[in-house]
């Protein structure tokens, strides 16, 4: 029995793929065949397989069908958190989700899933990413200070969200979490963060996040050790199309 997790798999089985890119990098080629061979290869029908975000670039529910039906039949239990891009999933309407889905997916928001003695913990999580002013030799001088105001109030509402789904399994005893996000839990500024202390206040072994994807986002936030924790980016072109094996 493991626990796997990787995100950012943006399938468009259904939709106009929105991300030009995608189509020239090569990591991004016929990128769900690879998943789905590596997951057959790796993950069982006892392991739990968690992915973090921008599943579809589908923008309804209607247009989200075939992508949804792919991460169906992947092998194992398949928990699910929110990104940016999952158009098709508003966090107040996850009850419906579930109850469309269920058995085969679930949908993690406000709520924890148990894994083991370990409660799953997640939300979309938020990070300010600029605009970054930059001087002739490409170092940060400043950023737009209206829209770090609007980031930090986003911010806030993810943090409540993640503070729920802790309080949940803590009052059902759980001592021991790993907690997703779909946002790096920094942005590319910072050492701390609400979600480095959270994963710190609760004492969360994992923290796994991803979004940051193409070569030259990698670096934006915490990677291995740190404080205590272990913080995984599990983008899928990061990691080549291979779940991360996390216990
Ligand atoms: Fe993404
Ligand atoms: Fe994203």
């Amino acid at each position: 029995m493991s626990l796997y997790a990787i995100g950012d798999l943006h399938l468009h089985y259904q939709s106009v793929l929105r991300a030009p890119g995608q189509l020239h990098d090569r990591v991004w080629k016929k990128h769900e065949e690879k998943f789905r061979k590596n997951c057959a290869k790796a993950v069982t029908e006892e392991d739990t397989l968690v992915l973090v975000g921008d599943h579809s670039w589908g923008k309804n529910l209607s247009e989200c069908e075939t992508d949804l039906q792919y991460i169906r039949d992947l092998p194992g239990r398949k928990i699910l958190t929110r990104g940016n891009h999952d158009m098709f999933w508003d966090a107040k309407k996850t009850g419906q989700l579930n109850e469309m889905f269920n058995p085969g997916l679930t949908f993690l928001q406000d709520s924890y899933e148990a894994y083991r003695d370990y409660a799953l913990v997640g939300t979309k999580g938020f990070t300010f990413e600029g605009p970054f002013f930059l001087d002739r030799r490409g170092r940060i001088t400043g950023w737009d200070e209206e829209a770090e105001d609007h980031a930090k109030k986003l911010v806030e509402r993810e943090l409540q969200r993640l503070r729920k789904s802790f309080e949940l399994a803590k009052a059902d005893g759980y001592r021991r979490f790993i907690m997703f996000l779909h946002y790096p839990p920094t942005n590319i500024l910072e050492e701390r963060s609400g979600f480095t202390d959270m994963a710190e206040e609760y004492g969360a072994d994992h923290v796994i996040y991803a979004h940051c994807h193409g070569e030259h986002r990698f670096n934006d936030s915490i990677r291995g050790e740190y404080r205590g924790r272990t913080y995984h980016l599990v983008s899928g072109d990061y990691l080549r199309w291979d779940p991360l094996k996390i216990l």
